[in-house]
């Protein structure tokens, strides 16, 4: 995990190539440089598994772009390839995401476009790519696990193992936190689709002017700013599984179109007249009580009963207790090579604390509690006072936080009246930032062109920003 993003850039321009090797070098990623199309797909034949992102121009010596594009995803249907194309031939880049490229970028780009797409890139290969293992903690290193032998972790075993190799939608359901992503993954890895594309798309982090075009796709001048066609991540998941996250925050007026492609099959790109057939595999996760969205008119119910064909529930940390100590461990193994400390292991009276915790947020709350062991602890054991200071403390940075406002203010006034602090102005509006950023970055799932938007400062800002909090992670980890 620690371990830097590989990047493949396929780039015949004797300046552009290494500048960009530059600048992708300077934001952490590892680059390998090829000049021409045939020695990129001899690298993609060779390194592909290591690979995790592929760049390639369109305009090449020997085989195109295109070739590049489609020989890569036909051999890594997870690889993902971004193509750069001069402005006359976006036509064929837009060709291109119809048969696999991620997207496709216009030169003249300016650098944060391009890192951005990079970084969204590489999240979505790594989600696509990292292999979800049913409890076998052992294999930590090799991709992801899912812990827990609780009796309702092997019942959710089960249900995977049922439902995956059928294409009936799914829908998974649980609190936050609970792993939701991870079954998504699980149920794709075990299907018949695995050797195709898993796309993620979280509704919740898109307007819904955005979310649309994003899902379905739009022809040129569907509105306003729509220079070029754009393929949306229904055909891109063709053959596959798309999952869309959150559904529960889908607004109302794209839940009849939702609606309408489950029933049809089919989609229609926004300003398109065809109706182009989908072969998709629909996994659907939210954490909303649909019932009541339901009731109150914020979700159909046509629409509910299309997508939970299938109904998964993933069940909350306080419910399986006796996988927490697994967890830790497994926590403690995968995370203590990033944070430069030996795995640790806790007494059982240290363990203690965190098996009683209510884990409001879940499995992800109790990870990043394990992460912050490990930093404290630097290698020596961990009491059990420690584990309750943790857990006690600031951990999950949640609404608690941000609800105490006015209370910080004041506490912040007395200690400077009593002489304690200097520089109050600073540490409150220090404090304000990092909370707000979380939050975003939490709820932006670490999309930082999203954020940027959201916040309205630029993206290069945004990104040091990030750094400076501690939440600069291109690996979609959670921070
Ligand atoms: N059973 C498990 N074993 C190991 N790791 C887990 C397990 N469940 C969750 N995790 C880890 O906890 C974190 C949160 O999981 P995930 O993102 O799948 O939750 P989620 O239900 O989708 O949450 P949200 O509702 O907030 O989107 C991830 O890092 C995931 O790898
Ligand atoms: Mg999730």
């Amino acid at each position: 995990m620690p371990k830097k993003p590989l990047i493949l850039l396929v780039e015949d321009d004797p300046n552009l190539g290494p500048s960009m090797a530059k600048v992708l070098e300077s934001e952490n990623y590892r680059v390998i440089l090829e000049a021409t199309g045939d020695k990129g797909l001899e690298r993609v034949a060779r390194e592909g598994d290591q690979i995790d992102l592929v760049i390639t121009d369109l305009r090449l010596p020997g085989c195109s772009g295109l070739d590049v594009v489609e020989r890569t995803h036909a051999a890594h249907p997870h690889l993902p390839v971004i193509l750069v194309t001069a402005f006359g031939t976006a036509e064929t880049a837009i060709e291109a995401t119809r048969r696999g490229a991620f997207d496709y970028i216009i030169k003249p780009f300016d650098i944060p476009e391009i890192l951005d797409l990079a970084s969204r890139a590489v999240q979505q290969s790594t989600l696509a790519r990292r292999e979800v293992r049913l409890d076998a903690p052992e294999a930590a290193d090799s991709g992801d696990a899912m812990v827990g032998t609780s009796r309702s972790m092997q019942h959710l075993y089960k249900e995977i193992g049922r439902v995956a190799p059928t294409a009936v939608n799914v829908l998974i359901r649980g609190e936050t936190g609970t792993g939701k992503e991870l079954v998504a993954r699980a149920i794709h890895q075990f299907s018949p689709r695995k050797k195709k594309p898993f796309i993620a798309v979280n509704c919740a982090a898109l307007p819904e002017s955005l979310l649309e075009s994003e899902l379905f796709g739009h022809e040129r001048g569907a509105f306003t700013g729509a220079e070029h066609r754009r393929i949306g991540r229904f055909e891109q998941a063709e053959g596959g599984t798309l999952f869309l996250d959150e559904i529960g925050d889908v607004p109302l007026p794209l839940q009849v179109k939702l609606l309408r492609v489950l029933q049809e099959r089919a989609i229609r790109r926004l300003g398109g007249k065809e109706m182009i057939p989908v072969d998709v595999r629909l996994v659907f996760a939210t954490h909303q009580p649909l019932e009541e969205l339901i009731a109150s008119k914020h979700f159909r119910e046509d629409l509910y009963y299309r997508i939970n064909t299938v109904e998964l529930l993933v069940p909350p940390l306080r419910e399986r207790r006796e996988d927490i100590p697994k967890l830790v461990e497994y926590f403690m193994r995968r995370h203590a090579p990033e944070s430069g400390v030996a795995p640790t292991e806790l007494s059982p009276t240290a363990m203690q604390p965190l098996v009683d915790a209510e884990w409001p947020g879940n499995v992800r709350q109790l990870e990043n509690v394990v992460r912050k062991i490990l930093i404290q602890s630097r290698g020596f054991a961990t009491t059990a006072e420690e584990v309750k200071n943790l857990l006690g403390g600031k951990t999950p940075p949640t609404t608690e936080q941000s609800a105490g406002l006015t209370e910080r203010v004041k506490a912040l006034l007395d200690e400077a009246e009593q002489g304690k602090r200097q520089n109050i102005l600073s540490e409150l509006v220090t404090e304000a930032e990092q909370a707000l950023l979380r939050a975003a970055h939490t709820r932006a799932r670490g999309n930082i062109a999203q954020m940027a938007r959201w916040l309205g400062v630029a993206r290069l800002t945004l990104r040091e920003k990030l750094k400076q909090h501690g939440l600069y992670d291109r690996d979609g980890a959670d921070g």
